[in-house]
């Protein structure tokens, strides 16, 4: 059997989970992909970084060609974020033949359909579940679970750090910036947490699960956006003693041939299941024409539950691999926009 090599491109909070979980559950992977598993070379910023995984006869490398021209790499995992430089990178990973795994929700939501495209036309597979709610396999809940009904009403809390705030503020009274800080220690937030707090972060999120769920193209620009950093803790306990939770909800519901999207802090009735998501756990509710209501819920962000979403990825490229129908929409979360052909 011969063993499958995967370049990985970042080894942070993410990328480590990711070496980890090979490694660890190598018994489990082998057993349904039916081949071993290895992580050949690790793109990093700074190889000397003392790191807290196991990485013998792993190469570590601070060019990404190390990996993107070697052609006994199969395929590509991206847990380094970025959007610009990150798509060329997979680009390049793609024309090369290999197949991608990444978790990067800002490149997709902007990018996604351009390297969709790429990937079908080198027929390789491009699938990011972990882009969206970390450990919750919400994609293909929709793209594969969900796929014989008609999607009417997406409603997601999938920001973990505002969702963290919101909890706080509301279950012991605090104010704002307080909880932020917190939030930021105990790194929830991103790097700026800008994107976090006005919404932008569950916006990015929004348009990939919109475009998914309702299999049309939809833009970040199509998402109407306001955050949570003008929430008072006054606001909430008002909603608080009328009965109502303060969350930061995405909603994406179609309206006649139109998919409206929006983020926004929004009064959720107690009694609604999103209600009692709280801390920095994340939610998607979906209401189906047919199902009715069904709520995916669990850890939007971390290391391992993130890690599990993109091996489990892996796992789908790898089967894809052995049936040969790599890049043929095989469980491939797909964006139905077609863009220009090159040679059109
Ligand atoms: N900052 C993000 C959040 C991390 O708080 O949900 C996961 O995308």
């Amino acid at each position: 059997m011969e063993t499958i090599s995967i370049g990985l491109l970042g080894l942070g909070t993410v990328g480590s989970g990711v070496v980890k979980i090979i490694e660890n559950h190598q018994d489990k992977i082998m057993h349904q992909v039916g081949c071993p598993v290895k992580v050949r070379k690790i793109l990093v910023k700074n190889i000397n970084k003392e790191r807290d995984v196991e990485l013998t006869d792993i190469l570590l490398t601070g060019d990404a060609n190390d990996i993107l021209d070697d052609p006994e790499i199969d395929v590509v995992i991206e847990v380094m974020g970025g959007i610009e430089e990150t798509k060329n990178i997979l680009l390049k990973a793609l024309n090369n033949k290999k197949q991608v795994v990444t978790a990067n929700k800002d490149l997709m939501a902007v990018h996604g359909a351009e390297l969709l495209q790429a990937a079908s036309h080198n027929n390789c597979d491009l699938f990011y579940e972990a882009s969206v709610a970390g450990g919750i396999p919400i994609l293909r809940g929709l793209v594969d679970g969900l796929a014989s009904d008609r999607i009417v009403k997406l409603m997601g809390i999938v920001n973990g750090t505002t969702n963290f705030i919101l909890t706080k503020m509301s279950q012991q009274q605090r104010a704002y910036e307080d909880v932020l800080a917190e939030a930021q220690e105990l790194g929830f937030a991103e790097s700026d947490p800008t994107s976090d707090v006005e919404g932008l972060d569950a916006a990015r999120k929004m348009t990939i699960l919109a475009t998914l769920g309702f299999s049309m193209n939809i833009g970040l620009e199509d998402v109407k956006v306001q955050g949570i950093s003008n929430v008072t803790d006054e606001d909430i306990l008002y909603g608080k003693q009328l009965g109502y939770t303060m969350k930061l909800i995405g909603i994406a519901q179609r309206n006649e041939e139109k998919v409206e999207v929006s983020v926004q802090p929004t009064f959720i009735v107690d009694s609604h299941p999103l209600a009692s998501v709280h801390n920095e756990y994340n939610a998607v509710y979906v209401y189906g024409e047919a199902v009715g209501q069904t709520m995916f819920y669990g850890p939007g962000a971390g290391s391992l539950p993130t890690a599990t979403a993109v091996v489990s990825d892996l796992m789908n490229v790898l089967k894809n691999m052995r049936l040969g129908v790599n890049g043929k929409g095989a469980i491939a979360p797909q964006f139905k926009k077609k863009l220009k052909e090159p040679d059109e």
